[in-house]
């Protein structure tokens, strides 16, 4: 094998799945959870080399979907294409590099659902019943009354209330599995994670398992049960079949390859499916059963679960958009800290909020201080001191022994800490490194020392490098945009995206290596603090809460076309560019300003305001300007902040 195949180990493969999303909403930061804590995993378990297939796909049929799809007036296909076209578009901008992209109405996937139901059904585990209890639409699954909320209502989406449902059904007999599946938990125990999901199941099962409704019969959005085209089969059974479909079971080469999956990464509320139902279903078909799944916790917003209602539902690519345009960094290197906070915030596996300002903090005390600034404090002495170029370190020089140790220790660490998906532990250990470089450098002072003994600056200077090196190797699966430019500023000519782990201990750095310092990757983003010996806080009227003020969704636009509406004294129409949108707005400002001067001028728009229609022209959003004594000057934003960009 030549040095730049990449090498995987023979033997170790991992095989990670993100829960297939439901298509009837819009793709939220919940879902970008998962999904970047999966890619994390996966990037991570490629670079220690492992033979790696990471999957996420969409859960396109059932009642939800077909629904939603008649309110929106469209095919409930043509309404799944438009969604799962968000959840890719969505995932490049998060830089999510799955393998394999599933949707449950691919041919691929409908084949395989049919054949796994017919096998249950040949052999007698599927048999005609009729089926009573409390449906839930949005979660797709019956309760028990002893489950359920007050007046009926779901015990996962509060408030929102079950329909009693009693109808014909096959039924699968999950009864019979009942003592299979406590027994194989208690000899397995890592097949459920974190310990207390898996006691939640176990206790569930122990309580008696009753056989499962596996079709429906009242609606026709789904894979039709192959041998009675009246019923549809149950969008649980069918999406779970998605994990085997996409590596084209029962004789797919990849089938061969990555199966029984490494681990099934989900949020907690459907730990029961894939723990409890999935295992089962693959047991009583003879198929092996997958070694984990795992459950992580709930994110909040402002302590609230995220709701369409509270309008607090997260748009992980419009967050990354405001924080590009507060830190003044790309779009990219925004979505790198937010996949870094979310693993490094909250313990993978807890409940845990979502808040901006604790964003903030760990871009500018860990991404900007800790990491940017040690490359930013150690390039420039090499450039100044060493024309750019990084000296050989000398072994007798002293000093550097603590910091080789813990760059070894860390990264011994991190496969046991992804295997656990213990993300924090990880970052904690990473973070360990940098802290003991950033000490290392602090200690050393090259700048001072360089005068008196070069060889030992230019050593401790190649120490850090080196220790900037295998940081950055290390943190490539969170930021993988940042890490390519720390990895170009470091002048390092093999590529970063060939290295392996293994790369990360064999030191040192290459001498004789030319360094390209440049801009900060992470420049601190500046929050503006009110002094309150300034600015008096006087209540004016009534008052709205932060929630309140945070449905209004104010951008920075910018206007590519303006024009007279004809036949009125003060409008005009103006085209404005929203960053990922284009619209037209419709905004009173003649003969303060006039079409022309609009052209080309960064604006603020309210842009969630319902539509309007204004003389035959409809407007959508408002334009922000002051208006004082008839005079009237329009808002706008310093710091060249980008289109898009949110107004907080
Ligand atoms: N379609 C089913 C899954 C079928 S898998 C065979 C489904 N889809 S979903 O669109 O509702 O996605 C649920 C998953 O999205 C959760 O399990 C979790 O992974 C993620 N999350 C959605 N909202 C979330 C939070 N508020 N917090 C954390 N994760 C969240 O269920």
């Amino acid at each position: 094998m030549s040095f730049w195949e990449v090498a995987t180990v023979a033997g170790k493969t991992y095989y990670i799945t993100t829960p297939i999303y439901y298509v009837n909403d819009v793709p939220h930061i919940g879902h970008a959870y998962t999904t970047i804590a999966a890619d994390v995993a996966a990037r991570f378990k490629r670079l220690a080399g492992y033979d790696t297939f990471f999957l996420t796909g969409t859960d396109e049929h059932g009642i939800n979907v077909e629904r939603v799809a008649q309110r929106n007036a469209v095919t409930p296909q043509a309404w799944t294409d438009r969604i799962a076209a968000d959840f890719r578009r969505l995932w490049e901008t998060l830089n999510i590099s799955h393998d394999d992209f599933i949707r449950t109405t691919e041919p691929r996937h409908e084949r395989v659902a049919a054949g796994l139901f017919q096998r249950l059904y040949d052999q007698g585990d599927i048999y005609l019943g009729k089926y009573e209890g409390w449906y839930c639409a949005s979660c797709e699954s019956f309760y028990l009354e002893s489950e359920l909320g007050p007046d009926h209502t779901c015990p996962v989406h509060t408030g929102r209330k079950t329909e009693w449902t009693s109808e014909e059904s096959y039924l699968f007999r999950l009864s019979k599995y009942q003592e299979w599946w406590l027994r194989y938990v208690e000899e397995h125990p890592s097949a459920i994670e974190p310990e207390a999901r898996r006691n939640e199941v176990v206790s569930f099962v122990r309580s008696g398992l009753r056989d499962l409704s596996v079709s429906r019969s009242t609606f026709t959005w789904g894979v039709p049960v192959p041998f009675d085209r009246r019923h549809v089969i149950y969008v649980w059974i069918d999406a779970l079949t998605n994990y085997i479909s996409a590596l084209g079971y029962p004789d797919g080469e990849r089938y061969a390859r990555f199966w029984p999956a490494t681990v099934h990464l989900v949020g907690k509320e459907i730990v029961r499916f894939h723990a409890v139902y999935w295992p089962i279903l693959l047991h009583a078909a003879g198929i092996p059963v997958p070694q984990q799944t795992f459950a992580h916790g709930w994110l909040t917003f402002g302590g609230q679960k995220f709701s369409k209602s509270l309008g607090n539902v997260i748009d992980p690519a419009a967050l990354a958009r405001e924080i590009a345009g507060e830190a003044g960094v790309d779009t990219a290197i925004a979505v790198d800290a937010i996949r870094y906070f979310l693993l490094r915030e909250i313990p993978f596996g807890s409940d845990g909020d979502f808040n901006k300002p604790g964003l903030v903090h760990r871009f500018n005390a860990d991404l900007a201080n800790d990491y940017g600034n040690l490359l930013n404090r150690t390039l420039p002495q090499v450039e100044r001191h060493f024309d750019g170029v990084v000296p050989s370190p000398d072994p007798t020089a002293g000093g550097v022994g603590g910091l080789r140790q813990t760059a070894a220790e860390v990264v011994d660490s991190l496969d046991d800490a992804i295997s656990r998906l213990d993300f924090t532990r990880a970052l904690g250990e990473i973070w360990r490194l940098l802290g003991a470089a950033n000490k290392y450098l602090d200690e050393e002072a090259p700048w001072r020392t360089v005068k008196t003994d070069r060889r030992r600056a230019g050593t401790a200077l190649a120490n850090t490098v080196e220790a900037l090196r295998v940081a950055t190797i290390a943190l490539s699966p969170w930021l993988p945009t940042a890490a390519q430019r720390v990895w170009d500023q470091l002048g390092i000519p093999t590529p970063l995206g060939v290295q392996r782990l293994e790369d990360a201990r064999r030191g040192p750095f290459p001498p004789g290596t030319r360094v390209r310092p440049g801009a900060p990757i992470f420049p601190r983003i500046e929050t503006k603090v009110a002094t309150t010996d300034t600015v008096e806080a006087k209540p004016v009227g009534e008052t709205i809460s932060i929630e309140e003020f945070r449905r209004l969704d104010i951008r920075v636009a910018e206007v590519l076309e303006a024009k007279r509406v004809p036949n009125t004294d003060k409008l005009i129409e103006a085209t404005i560019d929203l960053g990922d949108e284009v619209r037209t707005i419709i905004t009173g400002l003649i003969p303060q300003y006039t079409p022309e001067e609009l052209v080309g001028k960064r604006i603020i728009v309210l842009a969630n305001l319902a539509p309007r229609r204004v003389r035959g022209v409809d407007s959508h959003g408002m334009l922000l300007a002051a208006e004082w004594e008839g005079q009237v000057a329009l808002l706008t934003v310093e710091k060249g902040a980008p289109k898009g960009a949110r107004i907080t």
